[in-house]
C-alpha cells in the first residue's frame, strides 16, 4: 500500500512539556508496527500527526515519496479507529458501518456484502439496525472497527481500538486483527500501552516513553535485547527485575559485587563487562530465569520472601535481598509465606547488563 515515515517530528503544545521529541521511524509498506508506551507518552499525538488531525511543530511526515505535512485527513487515504469511536448517534449501526463506502459511492449490493461480512467478524451481526446509544462500549467499539476496516485504505491507524472489550474478545480480536492486516497488506500503525498487544501483534514496536523513542524492532528484539533499563522493565510481564551491583573481581576474573555477596560470571559476559569498563550497574533478570528455594544451594542468595501472588500455573515470589526486590516464577507448591527467608539463583548468562548512570545496555 504505502510506507510511512516520521523524520525529525517534533510536537509542542505550549506550555513547557514537549509531547513527541524529534521522532525518526519508517513504517515499511504493509507492515504492523506498534507505539508502546505508557500514558501521556506521546502516542495518541504521533498518530493524530500521521492522521493530519494535528499539525507538526518542525519536521517532515511523508508517505511513499509525498511529504504530507499540509495534506488534510481526507486527502491521506487513511483509515482511522480512535478509543472514543466517534459513531454518528443518529444513524443505525449498518449506516454508521457502510458510512465510508457510501460516500465513495460504491454500489448498494457491494455496501450491503462487506458491511455483513465486517458485522460478522466483530460478532455485531445481530445489531444493525440499532443506534449507538443502544449499544455497550466493547460494541461500540466493534462497530468503529467495522467502519475502518470495510474500506481498503492505503493506512490503518488504531488508536487502542480493543481497550474497551473483555479479556477473551480483546485475545480474539488480537488474532483477528492481525490475520485481517495480513490478508489485506494494509500498512498499520496501533496505538496500545498494553505490551502483550504489542508483542502479539506487531511486526515491529515502537516503545516510547516521555516524548521520546526508545527501541524500534521486532518483538523478540525488544524482548531479547532492550536498548535501556527503561525498555527492560516496560516490556515482558511479569516484569523483569533489576539489581545494583559492581563489578569487581575475584580470583583474577571480572565477578559481580551485590550487597555481601560475590557472584561468578560467564566467560562471555565478563569479557563484555571488562570492555565496557563500567563499575556500577543495574542488572536484569526475569522472573522466569530466577529460582528461589526454602533451601540454600551453590550460589544462593539469602533474601526473604516480600509477596506471593497465584499466576495459575506457577506462583510469582518477590524476594526482598536488601534494597532490591527480585521477582521468580515458583512452582504452586513453594511453601513460603510473606516473611520465610528463602535463596535465590540465578545463572550469570540469563542477566541482563545496564550502565547505572544512564541506563543504556552494556553493549553485547
Ligand atoms: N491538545 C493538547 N494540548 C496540550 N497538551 C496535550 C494535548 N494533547 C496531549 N497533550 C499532552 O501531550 C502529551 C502526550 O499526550 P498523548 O495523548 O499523545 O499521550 P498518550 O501516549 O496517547 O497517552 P494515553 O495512553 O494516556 O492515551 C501529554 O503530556 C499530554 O498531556
Ligand atoms: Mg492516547
Amino acid at each position: 500500500m504505502v510506507a510511512v515515515s516520521f523524520n525529525n517530528v517534533w510536537k509542542d503544545y505550549g506550555g513547557g512539556a514537549i509531547a513527541v521529541k524529534d521522532l525518526n521511524m519508517e513504517i515499511k509498506d504493509g507492515e504492523f508496527v506498534s507505539l508502546l508506551g505508557p500514558s501521556g507518552c506521546g502516542k495518541s499525538t504521533s498518530l493524530r500527526m500521521l492522521a493530519g488531525l494535528e499539525h507538526i511543530s518542525s519536521g517532515e511526515i511523508v508517505f511513499g515519496d509525498k511529504v504530507v505535512n499540509d495534506l488534510p485527513p481526507k486527502d491521506r487515504d487513511i483509515a482511522m479507529v480512535f478509543e472514543n469511536y466517534a459513531l454518528y448517534p443518529h444513524k443505525t449501526i449498518f449506516d454508521n458501518i457502510a458510512n465510508p463506502l457510501k460516500q465513495s459511492k460504491v454500489a448498494a449490493a457491494e455496501i450491503e456484502r462487506r458491511v455483513t461480512e465486517a458485522a460478522k467478524l466483530l460478532e455485531i451481526d445481530q445489531l444493525l439496525e440499532r443506534r449507538p446509544q443502544e449499544l455497550s462500549g466493547g460494541q461500540k467499539q466493534r462497530t468503529a472497527i467495522g467502519r475502518a476496516i470495510v474500506r481498503q485504505p492505503q493506512v490503518f491507524l488504531f488508536d487502542e481500538p480493543i481497550a474497551h472489550l473483555d479479556a477473551k474478545l480483546r485475545a480474539r480480536m488480537r488474532g483477528e486483527l492481525k490475520h485481517l492486516q495480513f490478508t489485506l497488506g494494509v500498512t498499520t500503525i496501533y496505538v496500545t500501552h498494553d505490551q502483550l498487544e504489542a508483542l502479539t501483534m506487531a511486526d515491529r514496536i515502537a516503545v516510547m516513553n516521555d516524548g521520546v523513542l526508545q527501541q524500534f524492532g521486532t518483538p523478540q528484539e525488544v524482548y531479547d535485547n532492550p536498548a535501556n533499563s527503561w525498555v527492560a522493565t516496560f516490556v515482558g510481564e511479569p516484569q523483569m527485575s533489576l539489581m545494583e551491583m559492581q563489578v569487581t573481581s575475584l580470583e583474577g576474573e571480572t565477578a559481580l559485587a551485590f550487597g555481601s555477596y560475590t557472584i561468578e560470571v560467564d566467560p562471555k559476559n565478563s569479557a563484555r563487562l571488562r570492555a565496557a569498563g563500567k563499575k556500577d550497574l543495574l542488572v536484569g533478570v526475569r522472573p522466569d530465569k530466577a529460582t528461589v528455594s526454602l533451601d540454600e544451594s551453590l550460589g544462593s542468595i539469602r533474601g526473604e520472601v516480600y509477596s506471593r501472588q497465584l499466576l495459575g500455573a506457577d506462583v510469582l515470589v518477590e524476594v526482598e535481598i536488601g534494597k532490591s526486590r527480585v521477582r521468580a516464577k515458583a512452582n504452586t507448591s513453594f511453601a513460603g509465606t510473606v516473611g520465610t527467608p528463602c535463596y535465590l539463583n540465578f545463572g550469570s548468562e540469563d542477566l541482563y547488563f545496564f550502565d547505572a548512570k544512564d541506563g543504556q545496555v552494556i553493549p553485547q
